[in-house]
């Protein structure tokens, strides 16, 4: 009971607090928490040395957090490029091996000059649907160059960083308008821009590293691409707190939004798809799914965890409402009526404002944290 009046006392509107904290800020990633919220509650509802679960893990947030605090951490999502931006996320790597990556650029560098000057040999783009409708021929043959250096590297850690860095900037050099927006446009990219983005953004992720790579060390993880539905997923393991927020009905389509970053990095948005709760796609329909849908998926969510979690211990969700053909839907009300019916009694919440700077996922202007045990 002292840990969560201590809990009440916290601020949740961190309206000041930077999000750029740790690796936090190595690749966007939609819906991505404020890293100050699971801070406080691993802070205060674990150990070190106790384990943490994210059961709808995306960029790794939760993770991040319990590694820094000395807390191992689990985690799964069923998009293949959330889980490996939090293995690099997590992975701490030191700075005489980030110290082959200056080579490795210079590499790049060398060969898209030659491309440019007639000199590469023959490249051959990948084998991705539509590639030249999203993409200028120049900007593709960049890309290759940049994914077969990166598949030279010799260690499996540098490799994750690499296409990590390589993730945040497809969107970017692509004809694609935004990560949260999946219409053609036409920008002005130029020769070289790609190489010259990729740079940048590998020695920002360096930077980052470097800065934190000992804080990261405190704690392992461990993570899986998994549908959180699905029965068994953590069998080996057991968490004694799960911290995580799930995807709102209505609000993304990270399999859309993702889509030409997956197939590059030779993931399957297609599966994501299909095993993706919430999508705009399905819900947004006349006769598409409705918010007993997604009650029912998230009762198998609570049922799953459960078997997970120990006895007598947290379940933390930070929610907010979403929009459901014009009706303002109550999230936070669906989740305590999935959770009857699973072995979660509720305990407490925890009120937030939005921060008014950020663009929000929904018109109102308040989401809220929920406690169960
Ligand atoms: C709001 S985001 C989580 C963001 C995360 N807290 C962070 O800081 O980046 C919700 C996540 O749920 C994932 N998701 C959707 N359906 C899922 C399912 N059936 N099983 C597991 N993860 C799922 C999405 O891919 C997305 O990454």
């Amino acid at each position: 009971m002292i840990r969560l009046e201590m809990l009440k006392k916290v601020d949740w509107d961190f309206a000041e607090a930077s999000t750029n904290t740790a690796t936090n800020a190595i690749h966007p990633y939609p819906a991505k928490f404020i890293p100050q919220i699971p801070y406080h509650f691993i802070n205060e509802l674990t150990l070190p040395g106790e384990t943490v679960y994210d059961p709808f893990l995306g960029s790794g947030t939760t993770a991040v957090e319990a590694n820094i605090l000395g807390r191992n951490a689990i985690g799964n999502d069923v998009n293949e490029l959330a889980v490996l931006i939090s293995k690099v996320k997590t992975t701490p790597i030191s700075i005489q091996r980030l110290d082959f990556l200056n080579s490795f650029l210079d590499r790049i560098r060398k060969r898209i000059d030659r491309y440019y000057k007639g000199k590469e040999s023959e490249i051959s783009p990948p084998d991705i649907i539509n590639l030249n409708l999203w993409f200028k021929d120049f900007v593709i043959a960049e890309l290759v160059v940049i994914k077969e250096e990166i598949e030279n590297l010799s260690y499996q850690d540098l490799k994750d960083f690499c296409l990590v860095g390589l993730s945040g900037v497809i969107i970017n050099v692509s004809n694609q308008d935004s990560d949260t927006r999946y219409v053609r446009v036409s920008k002005n990219i130029n020769h070289e821009d790609t190489f010259i983005k990729f740079a940048k953004q590998t020695n920002k992720l360096i930077r980052i590293m470097s800065g934190c790579y000992k804080q990261l060390e405190n704690g392992h993880s461990f993570f899986k691409v998994a549908d959180t539905r699905k029965e068994g997923i953590f069998g080996e393991y057991s968490a004694d707190l799960v911290i995580t927020s799930p995807p709102y009905p209505n609000a993304y389509d990270y399999h859309l939004y993702h889509k030409y970053r997956l197939l590059w990095l030779g993931m399957n948005p297609y599966s994501l798809k299909k095993s993706e709760i919430g999508a705009h796609a399905d819900y947004s329909k006349n006769n598409g799914m409705t918010e007993f849908d997604f009650q029912k998926d998230m009762e198998k969510c609570f049922l799953n965890t459960s078997s997970i979690l120990k006895r007598r211990k947290y379940f933390v969700v930070v929610i907010g409402d979403s929009i459901l053909k014009g009706q303002n839907i109550r999230n936070n009300e669906i989740l305590k009526q999935a959770a009857q019916n699973t072995p979660f009694s509720f305990v407490a919440e925890f009120t937030k404002n939005l921060n008014l700077r950020k663009k929000s996922l929904n018109s109102k202007k308040k989401y809220k944290n929920y406690l169960w045990d």
